[in-house]
């Protein structure tokens, strides 16, 4: 398969399905407090997800990975497997959340930090998150995934954090993860030129320390090889013909103000 270009009506799916994500971690914020167990939290997002948004969560048995959201804390990249490890005051948690509605996905993550977390995880999820905005402030058409990736490593590269390689996004829509990759890397005006009805996620994983990742014994947990702390946002975003539309925009959300 190849790059797919939604149509209208497809289009219209997709912002349904991102929306239901969105609502996912709007619900589950709350929750996040310090004591609670990653798999309460997955607990409560399975039976939201199936019973009041009567939707699908994505992970559960995806290529065999057992829970129905990813949390990842502190050091942990991405894909952490929800577990009945207790949330800390200090910690830095992304729960990433993906929902099929009608035969489509939303995927969407944030960081979270418990009780208010430490001057350095605020600073890391705050540049991840301005970089997640850097990317999505290049998407209109005529705009290549090289430009994308070079403005979100260029932003986090200033300001002294490493962006992830092995990791990327990728486009979405009745398949999870379809082509094209969209790399958080890379020089401007290389790959893939963007054309209005393409979906794809933008997210970016950025490290305090070095960017280099393990994966754990479990097959799924990828962390820091130097144990520093990783943070990361995601959005699923259609291109439209003056820019980008981010189909799971959260409703209390703002847009960060940039500057270079
Ligand atoms: N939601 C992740 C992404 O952003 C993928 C999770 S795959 C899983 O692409 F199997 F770990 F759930
Ligand atoms: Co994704
Ligand atoms: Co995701």
């Amino acid at each position: 398969m190849s790059v797919t270009i939604k149509t209208p009506e497809e289009q219209q799916k997709m912002r349904v399905a991102g929306r239901l994500a969105a609502s996912v971690l709007e619900m589950i914020e709350p929750h996040v407090r310090p004591g609670v167990t990653t798999d309460e939290l997955n607990t409560i997002c399975h039976r939201y997800i199936v019973e009041e948004l009567e939707a699908i969560p994505a992970p559960l048995n995806y290529n065999g990975f057992p829970k129905s959201i990813c949390t990842s804390v502190n050091h942990v990249v991405c894909h952490g497997i929800p577990g009945d490890k207790r949330l800390r005051k200090g910690d830095a948690l992304n729960i990433d959340i993906t929902v099929i509605k009608d035969g489509f996905h939303g995927d969407t993550s944030r960081m979270f930090l418990v009780g208010d977390g430490s001057i350095q995880a605020r600073r890391l999820s705050e540049v991840a998150r301005e970089s997640l905005f850097v990317g999505i402030e290049q998407v209109r058409p005529g705009v290549t995934l090289g430009d994308i990736g070079h403005a979100i490593q260029s932003y986090v590269e200033a300001r002294g954090f490493s962006v992830v390689r092995e990791y990327c996004g990728h486009g979405i829509g009745q398949v999870f993860h379809e082509e094209p990759q969209v790399l958080h890397y890379g020089e401007p005006g290389t790959g893939l030129t963007l054309e209005p009805g393409m979906c794809f996620t933008i997210e970016p994983m950025v490290n305090v320390g070095k960017r280099h990742v393990k994966l754990l014994a479990d097959d799924w947990t990828v962390v820091t090889k130097d144990h520093s702390l990783s943070a990361q946002w995601e959005h699923t975003l259609l291109v439209t013909d003056e820019g980008a539309e981010i189909l799971t925009l959260r409703s209390d959300e703002q847009i960060p103000q940039l500057s270079a």
